[in-house]
């Protein structure tokens, strides 16, 4: 197993180019399936989960192929629709192509993706909606059968804007028959770029980037190629190193429209941010500031940043406090980063933090990709080494974490 091993406590300087996003190109990559013909995704991160989404495609019989970071999906024969055990264990998202499924197909097979380190992860909500929408389901243990003899346009209302279910909706809504309109949908930006793909490739939605989208049902989609956007969370990450650590940066090809709450935060904290075009600029020469920070689905503080809020407030002055309202189990990190020194006391969803200014080097584990990422962040921010294992977690999601921290001047590596 590798181990990353990061030499902290000296300010960073330097450029990065952000990744495309991974929770844009996976629903995109599901996308795919509704079309009888090619779908070509560019910027697609070269992440574990794209590579495991590829994996599914092509045993339904899908072609996919993947060169300097351009995906061709041709989905033209989708003979198999079933998603294996394995692949639905591996990556919990691989839900999102039982909608997709549906639509082209009329039947779906899937395992129930299991909860994680973050939380239970149910998915009542997914299929109470595809239920709405004609589908039967029936469930055997922790095997999902759906089928239909055809998806029908009607509405459907989410009792909370859950990112994967709306992504469900969506695409089990574009191949059905008549009019879907979904209410409580989540707004999240990479719903609203699935909507916009989903648009260029024919399908007819109203409503892109609110609560409330309706879209109409169409017999044929067409070839479409499409740009995934630079990555909002890590984008976070990188901006939360360089407060962390200290220093300046350039982060290219971020998305800072889509980071308000997030940069607001970091401003409340000490940080000078300024984006132009496609650049995010960021500056910081204090200590963070300790603020008080409460997760959300968006536009609220992303509850994929939360982990990084923890180590900025173990390192800022003062006492800062974090409430986690998405996930139920997403504190776990806070273990590790007692053994960098932070003092974090744990009530329930709440987490009460008060800085040192500083965190010491110490052998730590990944727990999940986002805790994962967040330990290099605050390895930055101590003083000696830092080794972390269980570091596959953190390439699930960041192409070469350490390739882009020590592009910011970072002192880290893998060792394999
Ligand atoms: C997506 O997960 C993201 N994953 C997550 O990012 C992100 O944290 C999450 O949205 C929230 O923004 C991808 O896009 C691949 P949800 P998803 O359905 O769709 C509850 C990362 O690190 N819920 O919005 O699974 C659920 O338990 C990952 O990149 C139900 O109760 O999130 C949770 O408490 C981690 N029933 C809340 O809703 C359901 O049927 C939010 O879940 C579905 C969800």
């Amino acid at each position: 197993m590798s181990v990353i091993v990061v030499q902290g406590y000296c300010p960073l300087k330097g450029e990065v180019e952000i990744q495309g996003s991974k929770n844009a190109a996976l629903p995109m990559m599901a996308a795919a399936l509704l079309h009888k013909g090619t779908t070509i995704l560019k910027h697609v991160p070269m992440i574990q989960d794209v590579f495991c989404m590829m994996g599914i495609l092509e045993s339904m019989g899908c072609k996919c192929c993947l060169k300097d970071r351009t995906l061709a999906i041709d989905a033209r024969e989708v003979a198999d629709t079933e998603v294996s055990r394995e692949d639905g264990k591996a990556m919990r998202s691989s839900i999102i192509v039982l909608g997709a499924l549906l639509g082209r197909c009329g039947e779906a097979k899937a395992y129930y993706p299991g909860g994680c380190s973050i939380g239970s992860r149910p998915i009542d909500l997914h299929l109470e909606a595809l239920k709405q929408m004609g589908a039967e389901i029936e469930e055997e243990g922790e095997r999902i059968r759906a089928g239909t003899t055809g998806l029908r346009g009607t509405a459907v209302s989410l009792s909370y804007p859950s990112v994967g279910a709306t992504e469900n909706v969506l695409l089990a809504a574009v191949r059905a028959e008549g009019v879907t309109v979904l209410t409580g949908a989540a707004m999240e930006p990479e719903i609203e770029q699935l909507c916009r793909l989903l648009s260029a490739m024919g399908a007819r939605i109203e409503g892109i980037g609110t609560s409330r989208l309706r879209i109409e049902g169409v017999d044929s989609l067409k070839d479409t190629t499409y740009h995934v956007p630079g990555d909002r969370i890590v984008t976070g990450t990188y901006l939360s190193a360089v407060m962390a650590a200290g220093g300046e940066a350039v982060l290219r090809k971020g998305s800072a429209e889509h980071l308000g709450c997030v940069i607001g935060t970091m401003r409340r904290m000490g940080a000078e941010i300024a984006a132009d075009g496609d650049a995010i600029r960021i500056r910081m020469e204090e200590r963070p500031r300790a603020v008080s920070i409460e997760t959300s689905p968006y536009p609220g503080f992303p509850t994929d940043l939360q982990s990084m809020a923890m180590v900025l407030l173990s390192v800022s002055q003062g006492r800062g406090d974090l409430k986690e309202t998405v996930f139920e189990g997403r504190f776990a990190t806070a273990k590790q980063l007692h053994k960098m020194g932070a003092e974090i006391i744990i009530e329930g969803t709440k987490a009460r933090i008060t800085g040192k200014g500083f965190l010491n080097g110490a052998a730590v584990q990944a727990c999940d990709l986002r805790g994962g990422a967040a330990l290099a962040v605050a390895g930055l921010a101590a003083r000696g080494e830092t080794r972390i294992t269980r570091c596959h977690h953190i390439y699930r999601g960041y192409e070469d974490i350490c390739r882009d921290l020590k592009s910011l001047g970072g002192s880290i590596q893998r060792e394999l």
